[in-house]
């Protein structure tokens, strides 16, 4: 299995390109099953998870040529079946974005249940019923979501008890081609829900309240839609991790290819530690700080502090001045990155959904293992201001969201290789 080799990188400089968000371009290639045109999308990521939802697509039928590793062209025209199996979802949950496209075109699908995950129980509850609420019956049979709407998904109130993500992207999809209106209450408004509505918008769907928790969605009644070629925006997560490598090296570095719109929590946050910045319209560069200041984190939705920099943070609250607290409110078990961290020499207390971290704690290279995505590139970035050498094993998870890890590293001066064992 590959694991990743990186050894002390005391400082970093040079630039780096921000790829194209993961989170973005899964519910975007969901959405293509909407699409009566051959859709282009530029921006891709090249990451697992991506390869692995066309992978799914394919399987039902979409037609997908590749122009070169981060653009294709599907074609869902030949649907063949709606069904998408265990062996795909089994190894992204986000495989679960298929459920509300293929539901409103067919009104008939099975999907895998996504089951157990890493950082928490992660239901589908709130999908399930939100579809039940726009006429789907659905049963659970064999580990399968089997859900049909006899003649066509309706619009409805769907009221969110809590704010999810995939949750309101997978509603979206479904009104859509709904009949009537769909009204969404405590919709997610993340940048990547926000460019599913723009998408949908401008292919032929009547999207009122974008970029807020309050959604009106006009369906078009079956009529299938016209897509324009689609960018996907820049991933505010990956930038935020590179961002969080600069810091704790100290190091000036430039990212390009950003929104900086969508990097206001990381960024402001950063600047409570004491780091500065040079912003231009997509670029940014870190200002070193003077002196690493302790902070407090709460997760919550967007435009808050996100649970996906939770980790890296955590990284870097090892090398403050002081105690800092970091309080995850959204997902139950997303601290598995303490243990590792820990192996490392940071000094982190945990109680319930609360970590204390105490800096700064001199940290030594050591063998340790991924466990989800992000708590993997925690340990990237604490793997630079750590003594000697580090191995970062099931490199796997980060291979499911960084794209070019060790070559982008690299870049800005990383000592880094990928080996095999
Ligand atoms: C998405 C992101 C993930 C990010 C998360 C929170 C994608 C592909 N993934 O995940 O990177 O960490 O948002 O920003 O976009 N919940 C339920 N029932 C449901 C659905 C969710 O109880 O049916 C709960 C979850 O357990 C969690 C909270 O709602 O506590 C938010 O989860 P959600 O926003 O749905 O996360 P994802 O969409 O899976």
């Amino acid at each position: 299995m590959d694991y990743l080799q990186i050894k002390k990188s005391p400082s970093l400089q040079g630039k780096v390109s921000i790829s194209g968000a993961k989170n973005s371009a899964l519910p975007i290639l969901a959405a293509t099953l909407l699409s009566q045109n051959e859709v282009t999308i530029h921006n891709l990521p090249d990451v697992a998870d991506v390869k692995t939802l066309a992978k799914l697509l394919e399987h039902l039928g979409v037609n997908i040529t590749w122009h070169n590793p981060t653009s294709l062209t599907c074609h869902a025209q030949n649907i063949v079946h709606q069904r998408a199996i265990y062996d795909i979802v089994r190894k992204m949950r986000a495989s679960i974005l298929v459920l509300g496209p293929l539901l409103s075109r067919f009104g008939y699908c099975e999907v895998s249940l996504p089951g157990g995950c890493a950082i928490g129980a992660r239901p589908v509850d709130l999908h399930i019923k939100a579809m039940e609420k726009m006429g789907a019956n659905i049963q659970i049979k064999g580990g399968y979501i089997i859900a049909e709407a006899k003649g066509g998904l309706k619009g409805a109130d769907i009221l969110f008890d809590k704010i999810t993500v995939t949750g309101s992207e997978n509603v979206i999809m479904a009104a859509a081609l709904a009949q009537g209106k769909t009204h969404i209450i405590n919709a997610a408004k993340e940048p990547e829900v926000v460019q599913l509505c723009e998408i949908l918008s401008s292919s032929g769907v009547r999207i009122e309240g974008i970029g807020g928790n309050e959604l009106i969605i006009y369906g078009t009644g079956g009529e299938l839609l016209n897509f324009a070629p689609i960018r996907v925006i820049p991933d505010r997560i990956e930038a935020g991790t590179y961002l969080c490598a600069g810091a704790i090296t100290h190091s000036s570095i430039t990212l390009e290819n950003i929104e900086n719109n969508h990097l206001s929590a990381i960024t402001d946050k950063l600047e409570e530690i004491g780091f500065g910045f040079n912003k231009s319209e997509h670029s940014l560069t870190l200002l070193p700080a003077k002196t690493l200041k302790p902070f407090e984190i709460i997760t919550t939705e967007y435009p808050g502090f996100p649970t996906d920099m939770q980790a890296q943070f955590m990284a870097l609250a090892t090398q403050c001045e002081g105690t800092s607290v970091i309080e995850e409110r959204l997902f139950e078990n997303r601290f598995m990155h303490v243990s590792e961290l820990q192996r490392l020499g940071a000094d982190i207390s945990l109680k319930g959904n609360h970590a204390t971290i105490k800096g700064v704690s001199p940290l030594v290279g050591a063998d340790v293992m991924a466990t989800d995505l992000r708590a993997s590139s925690a340990l990237v970035v604490a793997s630079l201001v750590s003594e000697g050498t580090t191995n970062i094993h099931r490199i796997y998870h980060l291979d499911r969201g960084y794209e070019s890890l060790e070559r982008k590293l690299a870049q800005l001066g990383v000592n880094i290789v990928r080996l095999r064992s």
